[in-house]
């Protein structure tokens, strides 16, 4: 081989090394980036982490602050409102009553007609459109005329009418915010959650301002009741399936309402009712515990939140905030590797990424996660999404959903236990599993989380198993009722206006 061959060899080989020294390097420098993708994924799983032990320590926190939140006004985090709901509708209600319900993503307007017996499927008709978002964040008399006008339309489709009565119409609004009642049909609203903030409405009475813009619309309309969505929930429930106790949301917001006896609400001292009980709406979205699992995502949101520490659990479970948190997570995942190549100003907008597609992602079965790939493109637009930072999204969701479903259901149990519902005897009972009888019990459920969502609902059953027992959790039993919110708000208008 002559010198200029060797050269040249020489110079080949000292390129190679060199194009393998870069593509050597680059490779160990996106390991080592992956690996911090690895890492932030390991830190969550740790963060939400809910192993039985802190959930039954949730538990516990739930039922003593039913019980202090009971004992005084402003005793605990948990509101413990009165709704004087005394009595739940059982069937011999009669005639045609309207709900309006507002306060999910979706406003509602319902007709029921009650022919005096219970029946298992009750006759209704109902329209839902989106809330317009400008409303939620405009004035009073805007947002009570827009409900007043769909409700004008609603009754205006009527058509002859020759089955509905021309008298005054009775109604039911589900109002699905935290409200100081003053009566079944009176109330205060004490602030706003899940985004809204309309001006000039906190402290007033709810009822009232509607009352006034259905008069500005010239209806001949009663508002008879004023009932946040659990109520409305457990009114419905407790019409199809008397073991009925509790009424849980779980939605854009999350909430929880039961059955109290009078005497355990010591607050309200001299109450009475001819039951001797009154649901309790809980706003359980506000109640907090050392015991819950808090990663700094939560911390972000909810100091960047309109509504910075208040709905303390709400943002950990409920549909408005599930997306926002996964959102969090893969930002930070960006930002720490290339896993999606460049960092897309997309993900760091608030709330880009809606819970239900959040679900959608999670729930992808197709081998190559195109669905996942879909999304993050529609939403945050990243072109390509290699294989594994598609699983490590759809981890993401997993960490996030699960934790919520786990700590819903805590909470349920939490109630179950301040009943003595739980198999225990109570919180105070001190009576022992074995000669405490477990009865049927049944909690409605609304909400789109846990009836769109089917892994959320395995999560939450799977721990309220593992909460209970398997032998005390086959006598709870998780019902969906739908549109109950509204359907029961317009039983119990039918109830309260005679
Ligand atoms: C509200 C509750 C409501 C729940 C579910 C929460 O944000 O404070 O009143 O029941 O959402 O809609």
């Amino acid at each position: 081989m002559g010198r200029v061959a060797v050269g040249l060899a020489v110079t080949v080989a000292v390129a190679a090394c060199a194009v393998a020294a870069v593509v050597v390097g680059r490779r160990v420098k996106s390991r080592r980036k992956w690996r911090k993708v690895v890492n932030v994924l390991r830190e969550l799983e740790e963060g939400c982490d809910t192993p039985v032990g802190r959930l039954k320590q949730v538990v516990d926190a739930m039922a003593v602050e039913m019980h202090a939140g009971l004992a005084s006004e402003g005793g605990s985090k948990l509101k413990m409102l009165l709704t004087f709901v005394d009595n739940l509708p059982n069937g011999t209600e009669r005639g045609t009553y309207y709900a309006l319900h507002l306060g999910g993503t979706n406003f509602r307007v319902l007709r029921v007609h009650l022919n005096g017996q219970r029946s298992s499927v009750l006759e209704h008709d109902v329209e839902r459109q989106p809330i317009p978002e400008h409303l939620m964040t405009s004035t009073s008399e805007e947002l009570f005329d827009f409900i007043a006008s769909s409700l004008k339309e609603f009754i205006a489709k009527e058509g002859d009418g020759s089955n509905i009565s021309t008298n005054r119409r009775e109604l039911g609004f589900t109002f699905s915010f935290p409200v100081k009642q003053m009566s079944v049909s009176s109330g205060i609203l004490i602030k706003w959650t899940k985004g809204f903030s309309v001006v000039n409405m906190v402290r007033r009475d709810v009822a009232a301002c509607l009352q006034e813009a259905l008069a500005r619309k010239g209806l001949d309309v009663h508002v008879a009741a004023l009932v946040n969505d659990t109520v409305g929930t457990l009114a419905l429930g407790h019409y199809h399936d008397p073991d009925t106790v509790a009424a849980i949301i779980i939605g854009t917001g999350t909430n929880a309402c039961y059955l109290e006896r009078i005497d355990a609400i010591i607050k309200c001292q001299g109450l009475l009712t001819a039951s001797g009980r009154m649901v309790v709406n809980m706003e359980w979205g506000n109640f907090w515990s050392s015991h819950l699992p808090r990663t700094s995502y939560d911390i972000d949101l909810d100091a960047e939140s309109p509504n910075p520490n208040d709905q303390g659990f709400e943002k950990m479970i409920s549909g408005m905030y599930l997306g926002d948190i996964v959102r969090r997570v893969i930002l930070r995942m960006s930002m720490e590797s290339d896993m999606f190549e460049l960092i897309s100003p997309k993900l760091k907008i608030p709330f880009i990424l809606r819970t239900p597609l959040m679900a959608a992602m999670h729930e992808d079965n197709s081998p190559d996660l195109r669905e996942v790939a879909r999304i993050l493109k529609e939403v945050f637009e990243i072109p390509e999404v290699p294989m594994k930072a598609r699983k490590i999204v759809v981890k993401v969701c997993d960490v996030v959903t699960r934790r919520a479903a786990r700590l819903a259901a805590a909470g349920i149990v939490g109630i179950l236990k301040k009943i003595g519902r739980d198999g225990s005897g109570g919180i105070t009972g001190g009576r022992g599993r074995s000669n405490t009888k477990m009865r049927r019990t049944v909690v409605a459920i609304e909400g789109g989380l846990y009836s769109s969502y089917s892994l959320f609902s395995e999560y939450l059953h799977e721990a309220l198993n593992e909460i209970l027992g398997e032998e005390i959790a086959k006598h709870v039993i998780i019902k969906v009722t739908e549109d109950g919110s509204g359907i029961g708000t317009a039983l119990l208008a039918a109830s309260y206006s005679s």
